[in-house]
């Protein structure tokens, strides 16, 4: 692939020929992301993709790729979980098919600037879409167990008690603003483990799960 759609994501491939897309099939990717799965899809048969994306980037940098098929691929921004009444409005009452590819895309987690990893210092923000709190918003304003409660539920975080206790304490003292800052916090109160994983890991999913609302949909 070119223009930008080079990056293979993962079961692509897996995903498009369990689908099978056939001449004439009309099929929604739910998670459009960038693009990979769109475009084997549209490259597999002679297919429409309704594609759905909650981020404005991705559906923005679809553009090229929708160029490439003209009238059949059709961006839509929006979450899956209103996918029903995104595709009636748009005239849309049966499918041959969808793929899902749930989670967050290299896009988002190699800028910075969206602030969903520490790997390079960026606001700490971790929003998938434009509206909502973001991650600073619920470690500076959740009350303790709250806050705990999200750690241990969402990261499956053994350690959320003390994460929070010490995310409250340095909150008091000044509120959290970066990604670099919040997983300093976490590593005074988490030792690393043997596996390698930085123990902030397991924090940054639950609180990207919790900003996106992502088991809600
Ligand atoms: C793992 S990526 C998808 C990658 C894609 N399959 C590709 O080929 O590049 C997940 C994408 O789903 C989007 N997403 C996550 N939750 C969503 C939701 N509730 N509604 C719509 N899009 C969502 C994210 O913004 C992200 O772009």
């Amino acid at each position: 692939m070119s223009g930008g759609f080079s990056h293979v994501p993962v079961l692509r491939d897996e995903a498009v020929s369990m689908l099978a897309p056939r001449d004439g099939g009309v099929y929604l990717d739910g998670t459009f992301g960038g693009g990979g799965y769109s475009a084997a899809m549209l490259e597999a048969a002679s297919c429409t993709v309704w594609a759905i994306d909650r981020d404005p980037a991705a559906i923005a940098r679809g553009a090229s790729l929708a160029a490439r098929y003209p009238d059949r691929l059709h961006l839509v921004e929006g979450r899956f979980g209103d996918l029903l009444d995104l595709l009636r409005d748009r005239g849309v009452m049966a499918l041959d098919g969808a793929v899902f590819d749930f989670g967050v895309s290299s896009y988002q987690i190699d800028d910075p600037a969206r602030g969903f990893s520490f790997r390079a210092d960026g606001p700490l923000d971790m929003r998938m879409g434009a509206a909502g709190p973001t991650a600073a918003d619920i470690v500076n304003t959740c009350a303790e167990a709250e806050l705990a409660d999200i750690l241990f539920h969402f990261g499956e975080e053994r350690a959320s008690r003390r994460i929070a206790a010490a995310i409250v304490r340095r909150r008091a003292l000044q509120p959290f603003e970066t990604t670099a800052d919040l997983a300093a916090v976490i590593r005074t109160v988490v030792r690393p483990d043997r596996s390698g994983i930085d123990p902030a890991t397991r924090s940054f999913q639950a609180l990207r799960i919790e900003v996106n609302q992502e088991l809600a949909e």
